[in-house]
């Protein structure tokens, strides 16, 4: 049963602080495939010491929300693309697939039992955090045959602080984040273990965020810690990152992909060098950029720091292009516009 009790939380939730009191979770072994579902009441995990996931890092998660909407219903966004990336993410690192219906059926048990939680605030959401860790006993370096797979969620409000403010991101030099034939476009644990020091760094620095280059020539532009980027030219164009197999294929940029040319921006995948980049910046040809993800959503970029030198994108302001795109976007998810794409689920 839901819980209706009201919850009383601060105005500024933050990202990940705060937490509903129950859990999805369910078991794998090989034996027999995914079993023992349940919503427990405590998010507290019992794991042995020689759990693998400590051992060998055999970790892969997601990140989806649920949304308040006018009416006061809930809506989805694209929960299958989500749980399809869960499973591409769990076959690169040698762990089972859930089946998606199955996966969809239980977000939509648990946000529907924690929905009380769902905040209102303008650009909150509850965030859902589905996980799955290898939890055999077992140090040798292989696959686990025992996993666990658990649904967390946590009210959010925006990635970077209320608004549509720019924030600042530097071009890492030194350290890269994924390889060709590596994990990078795996939701893998590590990929994010290895850009947190690079990224206090940058923070210490004065910036937000860190632009990752490809790890061969460190020339072409990737993505940020936790977001795809996106730029645009002459006010009319989008231009994003191809993905090289090294970038994580984001749910919004292929929804930015499908909606841009639909408000009149051609949009197209390509290879971006950043000098040339930079220069386009300088003088004007890129006339904004941006950072896209679930959590974040659209976040506008004033300004990126490349080899001691910042480079100001439209004047540190947010543009025009990038305000259309949010509002578009957040209209559909929020279920304040009609989706004709078809993308948000409404729980019952
Ligand atoms: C490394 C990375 N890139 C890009 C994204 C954006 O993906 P999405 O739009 O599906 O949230 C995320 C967030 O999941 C991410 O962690």
């Amino acid at each position: 049963m839901p819980d209706t009790a009201p919850v009383t939380l601060p105005e500024q939730l933050g990202f990940g602080r705060y937490f509903t009191d129950r859990i999805f979770v369910q078991r794998y072994n090989t034996q027999q495939g995914w079993h023992d579902a349940r919503i427990a009441t405590t998010k507290t995990l019992e794991l042995d010491a020689a759990a693998s996931v400590l051992h060998c890092g055999q970790a892969v998660f997601e990140g989806t929300k649920a949304y308040r909407r006018p009416d006061a219903a809930v809506n989805l966004f694209r929960p299958e693309k989500n749980c399809e990336r869960f499973n591409a993410s769990a076959r690169r690192m040698g762990m089972p697939e859930i089946d998606v219906a199955a996966h969809i059926a239980a977000i939509k048990q648990i946000v529907t039992l924690e929905q009380r939680w769902i905040p209102t605030q303008p650009g909150s959401a509850l965030y859902i955090r589905p996980v799955m860790i290898a939890i055999e006993s077992v140090l040798e370096v292989r696959p686990s045959n025992d996993y666990l797979h658990f649904i967390l969620l946590s009210p959010v409000g925006p990635y970077f602080g209320g608004g549509l403010k720019p924030i600042a991101v530097q071009v890492e030099r030194d350290y890269v984040r994924a390889a060709r034939g590596g994990t990078g476009e795996a939701k893998t644990t590590a990929n994010y273990a290895g850009t947190l020091m690079p990224t206090r760094r940058a923070r210490a620095q004065g910036y937000d965020q860190v632009l990752w280059l490809d790890a061969v020539e460190r020339r072409y532009v990737e993505e940020l810690g936790g977001m795809n980027v996106a730029f645009v030219i002459e006010g009319k164009r989008i231009v994003t990152p191809a993905l090289t197999g090294t970038i994580l294929p984001g749910v919004t940029r292929d929804s930015l992909l499908r909606l841009a040319p639909d408000l009149g921006y051609a949009m197209s995948e390509e290879r971006l060098e950043i000098e040339q980049l930079l220069r386009e910046i300088d003088n004007g040809t890129v006339t904004e950029a941006f950072a896209l993800g679930t959590g974040a959503v659209i976040a506008p970029i004033g300004r990126l720091g490349y080899n001691g030198k910042d480079h100001i994108v439209n004047h540190a302001q947010v543009g025009p292009v990038t305000q259309r795109l949010y509002q578009t976007l957040t209209d559909i998810q929020y279920g304040r516009s009609a989706d004709k794409y078809g993308w948000t689920e409404q729980l019952s």
